[in-house]
């Protein structure tokens, strides 16, 4: 069986280098500033949704306790991945019902559902769902689908908007976390400091085999930013643009693409190599059962 983190068959997230997750976290303060009352509204949900939760989670900003983030993760997580798959799953009706092509979007949208979905996978391998947090997860589930539902039916830059939104706080706290983890003496320091990272999430980032949980807190982190400066940037084009030209961003898909290939292309060449040196003989004869050898 494949390990369960092998995702050779899924679809292609971006692979984070250091450098790149390092100019992400200069990006933690950016905020969009909203530009209608609509906005102004989804920034004031999203900001009070952020604060009763850090109320009810016990979640204090300068040294959060360990029992407060997995909680929060995997809740906040597990809602994450509704709107990518309700705006993909829009766009692909509207194709079929239109006839006309979707230039590229479908797909962002799926694979930002699937990238927050494996941020959930990896939170579940490292944390404890109690029943508590299952029953909070399902209530959120079918109190969000339909309001998610009814911004997209309203107007789908609302539904990116609001996105946009709630990554600026997810960005926010993932940086966070990562600080206090990364800073002595804290809760989290304590706790996480040598903890290694998952398989599941090792396999998903393709972190070498000794990264530790913070190096996926780093990613979780780039992963999100990256949600951010997407759904903004869907929102604040207008609707002609957003079904009648191409994704700005399907460029990004193609080359995370051509790179993973280039990646599995070597891996195979090695193996094949490997095991090419395993069945020369002593005599430096070649006895292989391969076919191709023949
Ligand atoms: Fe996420
Ligand atoms: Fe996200």
């Amino acid at each position: 069986m494949q390990n369960p983190g092998d995702h050779s068959w899924r679809q292609q997230n971006h692979i984070w280098t250091e450098d790149e997750i390092a100019e992400r976290k200069q990006t933690a303060d950016l905020k969009h500033v909203p530009q209608t009352i609509g906005e102004r509204v989804l920034q004031a949900t999203v900001r009070f949704a952020y604060h009763s939760f850090n109320f009810v989670t016990g979640y204090n900003a300068v040294d959060p306790p360990v029992s407060a983030i997995g909680y929060r993760l995997i809740i906040l997580e597990s809602v994450a991945g509704v709107p990518g798959m309700l705006g993909g799953m829009f766009r692909h009706f509207r194709s079929l019902r239109e006839l006309e092509r979707d230039h590229g979007f479908i797909f962002t949208l799926l694979e930002e559902a699937e990238n927050e979905r494996m941020h959930l996978i990896v939170c579940m391998s490292f944390f404890e769902a109690g029943p508590v947090t299952r029953a909070v997860v399902q209530v959120a589930q079918v109190a969000m689908t339909p309001f998610l539902t009814a911004l997209y039916v309203m107007r789908p830059q609302y539904l990116h908007r609001f996105v946009g939104y709630l990554e600026e706080t997810a960005v926010h706290t993932y940086t966070n976390i990562v600080k206090m983890t990364d800073t002595p003496g804290t809760q989290l320091n304590q706790a996480w400091k040598d903890v290694p990272a998952p398989k599941a999430a090792i396999d998903y980032w393709k972190m070498s085999e000794d990264a530790k949980w913070v190096d996926c807190l780093n990613r979780m982190l780039a992963d999100e930013s990256h949600h951010r400066d997407v759904n903004h940037a869907l929102a604040s084009m207008p609707t002609e643009a957003l079904y009648g030209k191409d994704n700005p961003f399907v460029h990004e898909h193609i080359a995370d693409y051509e790179a993973a290939v280039e990646v599995r292309a070597k891996r195979r060449a090695e193996q094949v190599l490997k095991r090419a040196l395993k069945d020369l003989d002593a005599d430096h004869r070649v006895s292989s059962d391969s076919p191709l050898s023949n």
